[in-house]
């Protein structure tokens, strides 16, 4: 005898208050597995209800793996494994996933680990940091960007719900053409790919040039999260170092003349780490050196429109008559990175074949945000919130930089002024400091910088370190520069760094 109670008064069906509760037994091993079920026609009698009702009831305990039923016999109780709890699920044996794992992947997960310090739990809440490249959501205009939304549901509404165009919303594509014609890019729609933001544009762009063994040219140091994933793709990466002034050209003439290269990955705006904007010459000549060497450039454009100090430079693609610069945007930093949309954009066929590996690695790129970004900047949003983010980051660069000045002994480090984007960096002059010495220090002033190893294909020699102001607003800025000048005077005795 099982004891069920239905209550006729509930909205919920009969058969489903069977199912609930007869599942609650099992689960509650009230009822065990073997035990036989009571037949159908007298559970019905029992609790006054169809027969069918009942058989509909164990139809679905069977199909959800609760019952077993062989002919000629009882319905019975199956026996299935208990839910766990999540450290008894940890303790028990496991297959070897990192024996199961590809050596490439293994590498990236070793990578991965050494790559998160910085966001360990159980920091100090009053601690300032300025080592992430996040956006700061107070900026964000979320308001704007709901409205937009419904507006294109209402527009649209299930077109938005299908797949969606593979190539990316046309709408948006369109946009993106008259966009990059402001910078001097002329490029149609067909030309342009839209990612899930610009990590899987060079994801993509990775699946299509690289293989294991071809050499990757990288600027040295250069954007960590490339890194990794060009390892994963079993890249061999060649670091060409950076000058004041970017990318060393000689040097990058040099390596090309010792052996050929699959592409160039470089960022002619605020490069990630280093802040620093390559000039007009700089850029005419990067392209004739990549001409000459029938050289593929990768011009990671993120932070195009973050131009907030100056003249504004034409990016690289825009003097390409060659087509072999495949040039990738984003959303992200400028205005969130929340929307995941980035685009690619290069000659068509390039396209066409990036297209290929998109529609089978991720099938397409979410439509119904791709839309909402549309109206954001058919309404004029966008425009208004670049404006916006130039008045507020030049102010926060301009305090930064006085902070630093001021704080900052010019005899200990020297760093980059960058004329837009977020991101500084500083070079340690005191030989004797070692890099764990550095963090030590750094951790009793309450202060969080990115540490310049990420940055380097091979070990620096040096010490470097990334600072970040796109979360911080000034005070928080001052505060953390201030910080970072008593890191740099500490002299690591007792007593030296007080918060
Ligand atoms: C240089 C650079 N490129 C690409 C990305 C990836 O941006 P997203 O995928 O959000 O567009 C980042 C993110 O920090 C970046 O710094």
């Amino acid at each position: 005898v099982i004891l069920l109670k239905l209550d006729p008064a509930d909205r919920t069906p009969m058969f489903r208050q069977i199912v609930e509760q007869v599942r609650g037994l099992i689960d509650r091993e009230s009822l065990r597995p073997g035990q036989a079920m009571p037949a159908t026609r007298r559970l019905a009698e029992d609790l006054g209800v169809h027969r069918t009702t009942v058989y509909k009831a164990y139809e679905e305990l069977w199909a959800l793996g609760y019952l077993e039923s062989t002919p000629g016999s009882y319905t019975r109780v199956r026996w299935r494994p208990r839910p766990e709890a999540a450290t008894e699920r940890q303790n028990r044996p496991a297959p070897a996933w990192g024996e199961l794992s590809s050596p490439a992947s293994r590498n990236v997960h070793g990578l991965f680990q050494r790559y998160r310090p910085e966001s360990s739990p159980g920091r100090p809440a009053d601690i300032i940091d300025l080592s992430r490249l996040d956006m700061d959501p107070r900026l964000f205009p979320a308001e704007q960007f709901r409205r937009c939304l419904n507006k294109a549901m209402r527009r649209w509404g299930p077109e938005l719900l299908g797949y969606g165009e593979r190539q990316g919303f046309r709408p948006l594509r369109e946009y993106l053409a008259q966009r990059l014609q402001m910078h001097g890019i002329a490029a149609g729609p067909e030309e342009i790919l839209i990612t899930n933001g610009s990590q899987n544009a060079l994801d993509l762009v990775f699946r299509l040039l690289v293989a294991p063994g071809r050499r990757v040219l990288v600027e040295s140091p250069t954007y960590a999260a490339m890194i990794p994933l060009l390892r994963l793709h079993q890249a061999e990466i060649t670091g060409i170092p950076m000058t004041g002034e970017g990318l060393d050209l000689q040097a990058l003439e040099r390596e090309l003349r010792q052996g050929e290269g699959t592409f160039l990955y470089t960022m002619p705006n605020f490069q990630n780490p280093t802040g620093i904007t390559t000039g007009q010459a700089h850029r005419e000549a990067l392209l004739r050196v990549c001409e000459r060497f029938s050289l593929t450039i990768v011009e990671d454009g993120f932070e195009e429109e973050m131009k907030y100090c100056g003249k504004v430079t034409l990016p690289i693609k825009s003097m390409d008559c060659h087509q072999q610069v495949i040039y990738l945007g984003t959303f992200s930093k400028v205005l969130f990175p929340g929307v995941r949309i980035g685009w690619i954009v290069a000659h068509r066929d390039c396209i066409e074949r990036l297209l290929g590996i998109k529609r089978f690695c991720d099938l397409t790129t979410t439509p119904v945000l791709q839309a909402a970004m549309y109206e954001f900047c058919r309404e004029g949003y966008y425009d208004w919130h670049i404006r916006r983010m130039h008045r507020t980051y030049r102010k926060r660069l301009q305090t930064t930089l006085r902070a630093m000045r001021q704080h900052l002994p010019r005899e200990r480090a020297d760093w980059t002024e960058p004329v837009g984007g977020y991101l500084l960096w500083v070079r340690l002059r005191d030989p004797e400091l070692t890099a764990e010495a550095f963090q030590e220090r750094l951790a009793r002033c309450g202060v969080v910088v990115s540490p310049g190893e990420y940055y380097f294909p091979d070990r620096s020699q040096a010490i470097h370190f990334r600072i970040s102001i796109s979360m911080l607003d000034e005070a928080q800025i001052e505060e953390g520069i201030r910080r970072l000048g008593r890191a740099l005077q500490d002299s690591g005795g007792p007593g030296g760094g007080e918060r």
